[in-house]
């Protein structure tokens, strides 16, 4: 029976959110129409803010569609980047780190390449713990010259957990505004907007149970963002384009959903870690727990395997009916070692020695075992076939 760990990729669709999503595909109407069957799509689009806004601690005004993740991170940290460096071009530095997603680290190089901003990596440990004495040290010195400052909630790949209350004091005490990337967070770990400190934040619909193609930007009223993005001048003219009754509804009800099962949902996959961990440091003992003891979501577990490739892994899982992945970026069919793991300071080779198990919520105890079995059949094959040669 095939075996699914890797809800940090995408997560199946919850089926609670299937009949009512049916519904909203047969609503004709575009919700900026102002005739009877748009004013029926624009409702549902409007009931889906109300409640993604309960759900997130934020008002409804601050919510904005989009297509996703990596949309939402390209809208805020442009947004955010020109419109500071348009109002004082002293303000070109973007503060961010080397274990970002591509979502968050390619708009900032982008920026780099294209609009006069200048990177700076935070220094990050071993374990990707942001250094936040380095980080109040240099905003001392260099508040003034900051544009943004933009960190992931949740790390995807290693599942660490960023203490974004802590960076938002630091930065609030100089108005400088901070973006997170909370894509693999909600659902997850607890969120509240309004008490976070954030400007703006990036969510997507299918990492928790929604259909792929729907997220959101929650951009703080407050919060000014140049228009990076031109046309209709839906979503506060931030996010032009025709909105989607039918993605908006199955957003707003699978994170509702998430929201509501997110202590028990917790708890389940806690213990399932810990069964996970034990049983691969017992079959692989010089196998590496990414985050040791750290802060982390219990639904991301990854390793790295001294001398030992991850794809070999993956495919000799994959090969007994369990899907995991190797967190690294396969970009253009090419599979590439981990630039996550190598910003924490790690090696390439330990970097393509990664293996990262993912759970969620339809995970089960036997898929655990299952899991497990699985592992110790092919552990031992894939230190034979050792690290390809690059
Ligand atoms: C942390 C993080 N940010 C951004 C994204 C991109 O989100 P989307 O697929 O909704 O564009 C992902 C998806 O893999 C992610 O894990």
């Amino acid at each position: 029976m095939a075996i699914y760990l890797d809800h940090a990729a995408t997560t199946p669709m919850r089926p609670e959110l299937i009949e009512g999503y049916l519904a909203q595909l047969q609503v004709v109407g575009n919700p900026s129409s102002v005739h009877g069957s748009g004013q029926k799509a624009r409702r549902a689009v409007e009931d889906a803010r109300d409640r993604l806004a309960v759900t997130l601690g934020c008002h409804r005004s601050e919510v904005l569609f989009t297509s996703g993740g990596t949309e939402s991170n390209n809208l805020a940290i442009k947004g955010l980047f020109l419109q500071r460096f348009g109002e004082d071009p002293n303000r070109k530095m973007v503060i961010t780190a080397g274990t970002e997603h591509h979502a968050g680290i390619d708009p900032v190089e982008w920026l780099e390449s294209a609009e006069g901003a200048e990177a700076v990596w935070a220094p990050v440990d071993t374990m990707g713990v942001i250094d936040l004495d380095w980080l109040r040290d240099f905003l001392a010195k260099n508040a003034e010259r900051v544009a943004l400052i933009s960190f992931m909630w949740v790390n995807n790949e290693t599942g660490l957990v960023t203490p974004i209350a802590a960076i938002t004091e630091m930065a609030g005490k100089y108005g400088i505004p901070v973006h997170s990337d909370a894509v693999a967070a909600f659902g997850h770990v607890p969120i509240i907007f309004k008490e976070s400190g954030l400007a703006t934040m990036a969510v997507s619909g299918h990492k928790l149970g929604a259909p792929v193609g729907v997220g959101a930007l929650i951009a703080a009223r407050a919060a000014k963002l140049a228009v990076t993005s031109h046309g209709g001048g839906q979503e506060r003219g931030i996010r032009s384009g025709t909105l989607s009754s039918p993605l908006a509804y199955a957003f707003a009800e699978a994170a509702a959903l998430a929201e509501a099962e997110r202590d028990a949902l917790h708890d389940r996959l806690e213990s399932f870690k810990q069964q996970i961990v034990k049983a691969v440091l017992e079959i692989a003992p010089n196998a590496n727990f990414t985050r040791g003891d750290k802060p982390g979501f219990a639904g991301i577990i990854h390793f790295t395997f001294p001398g030992c490739s991850g794809d070999s892994l993956l495919f000799l899982l994959d090969s007994a009916g369990v899907s995991v992945s190797t967190g690294s970026a396969c970009r253009a069919g090419v599979a590439q070692a981990s630039h996550v793991i190598m910003a924490m300071g790690r090696t390439e080779d330990e970097a393509r020695g990664s293996l990262r198990i993912s759970l969620g919520y339809t995970t089960t105890q036997s898929d655990v075992e299952g899991f497990i079995t699985a592992f110790s059949g092919v552990y031992q094959r894939a230190v034979k076939a050792g690290l390809p040669s690059q």
